[in-house]
């Protein structure tokens, strides 16, 4: 079994009687997804991409990730939000944080385009001095500021220093099929493209050329990344039955914690490679579930840096969160603790243990004193750190983002907050047709 619900540290929480009361609700959202009769049922492409992509366009990813690999030291991504987190996520997972320290057959790779930060755009552009560049800028829309705005630099960095035509050969899109800015522009300049499908949304997107194609320049088995989502449909889509699907059991407990007052969740790994996935993460939930007055904030924590920091807060604050744990069983890597002669630093009753018996010990040992301190822990094992764990894992958290959020009572796929912040700013910068906004922001600023 690729991931186990493991429940020892849930169960006294939440009972088999809440399980049995929630099930309903929890089955009724899950078939909500299998009949494609929900809210928002026009954003369901992942639910079959792992089994259903486009095998010609999955090619031309390898085949442009091989010419990409042979043309440059650094690859530059473009992109927000859904448009970078899971392929960070993913690179970080299987190849580690230290990837663009370690990559010798492979470009260094960074992640651009995500902030509006002159420090952060300096520092890359600096980076790039001397070297060969390629650009995948990626924007489903094609119109966010954040990337486009970098995009415009990049490009006539890339443009001076190649020429036109050489740039074109460096830059590579992926947005979407027929529309927006960034798809008409890509036409315009020829461009190699990449498409988001309209029946996927950002945030649900890595498995698509949105993550395939910089995870593949990454030197990672693509092929072994969706075979791990397509069992992970195979195992969690067809079972209706909560009590045996641990997909829907996860959704069943997140939705009875919340509706104990349980609104917070933490997402905790005991690897520092898990950080950027926690950050995927936050935003799948987040942005799945966060709307209408409702929803569980979701957080996460590096443990155990964390416990030194958050670890407080967790034990003794307000009793409003739970945490869900990612145990990866099989760890990538061997430490082995030397022995000292003089056990000067007393630490000899560890002398010839591996540092991952060390880390473990710190997960259980965590998992009682949160639970004494009136913390639920859900934990979720995981296999490795492999690439096809990694396609397991986002397919189960797809998955139970869906049935969680219809249980929840709102619709998974829509962000309709996000533009408020928005509409603001394109009003304070002056962008054409926000000139009723603007008035309105400068009134209340006087
Ligand atoms: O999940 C989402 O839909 C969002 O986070 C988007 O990915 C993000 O806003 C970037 O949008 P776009 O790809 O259109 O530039």
């Amino acid at each position: 079994m690729e991931v186990k619900l493991s429940e020892k540290f849930v169960k006294d929480f939440v009972t088999e009687s809440d399980l049995e009361d929630i099930s309903h609700e929890v089955c009724l959202s899950h078939k909500k997804i299998l009949d494609e009769n929900g809210e928002g049922n026009d954003f369901l492409g992942w639910k079959n991409l792992p089994v259903n992509y486009d095998r010609e366009e999955f090619s031309r990813i390898k085949a442009t990730a091989e010419k990409i690999k042979g043309m440059c030291d650094v690859f530059v991504v473009i992109g927000i939000g859904g448009s970078y987190l899971g392929a960070r996520a993913a690179i970080e997972f299987v190849k580690g944080s230290f990837y663009n320290s370690l990559a010798k057959d492979t470009p260094e790779i960074y992640f651009i385009g995500n902030s509006l930060s002159s420090s952060a755009l300096c520092d890359l552009l600096k980076i790039c001095e001397g070297k060969d560049i390629c650009v995948n800028v990626i924007s489903k829309s094609g119109v966010t500021t954040e990337p486009a705005v970098t995009f415009r630099i990049f490009r006539e960095l890339l443009e001076k220093k190649y020429g036109k035509d050489g740039a074109r050969e460096r830059i590579v899109a992926t947005t979407d099929k027929r529309r927006g800015t960034l798809k008409e522009f890509s036409d315009k300049m020829g461009y190699e493209t990449f498409v988001v499908p309209d029946d996927i949304g950002g945030r649900y997107s890595v498995l698509s050329a949105v993550g395939l194609l910089p995870i593949a320049v990454a030197g990672i088995d693509i092929e072994k990344m969706m075979a791990g989502a397509a069992k992970a449909r195979e195992a969690f889509l067809f079972n209706e039955d909560l009590f045996t699907n641990d997909c829907l059991k996860y959704a069943a407990y997140r939705n009875v914690l919340c509706r104990n007052g349980k609104v917070t969740e933490i997402l905790v790994t005991y690897e520092p490679s898990l950080q950027m996935l926690c950050e995927w993460w936050k935003q799948l939930f987040g942005e799945s579930e966060g709307k209408d007055g409702k929803g569980l904030l979701p957080d996460s924590v590096v443990f155990s840096t964390d416990l030194h920091s958050l670890g407080q807060y967790i034990q003794q604050g307000q009793r409003n969160l739970f945490e869900t744990v990612i145990d990866i069983k099989k760890s990538s890597d061997t430490v082995i603790i030397p022995n000292d002669e003089n056990n000067t630093d007393g630490l000899n009753f560890l002398s010839g243990k591996e540092l991952s018996y060390v880390n473990n010990a710190a997960m259980t040992a965590t998992l009682f004193a949160h639970a004494d301190g009136d913390v639920p822990n859900i934990v979720i094992e995981l296999a490795d750190r492999s690439e096809y764990s990694f396609g397991y894992l986002v397919y189960f958290f797809e998955l139970a983002c869906a049935v969680s959020g219809y249980t929840l009572g709102v619709n998974p796929f829509n962000q309709p907050g996000v533009e408020a912040y928005k509409k603001n700013m394109f009003a304070l910068l002056g962008k054409p047709g926000y000139d009723e906004q603007r008035e309105l922001l400068e009134s209340r600023m006087s």
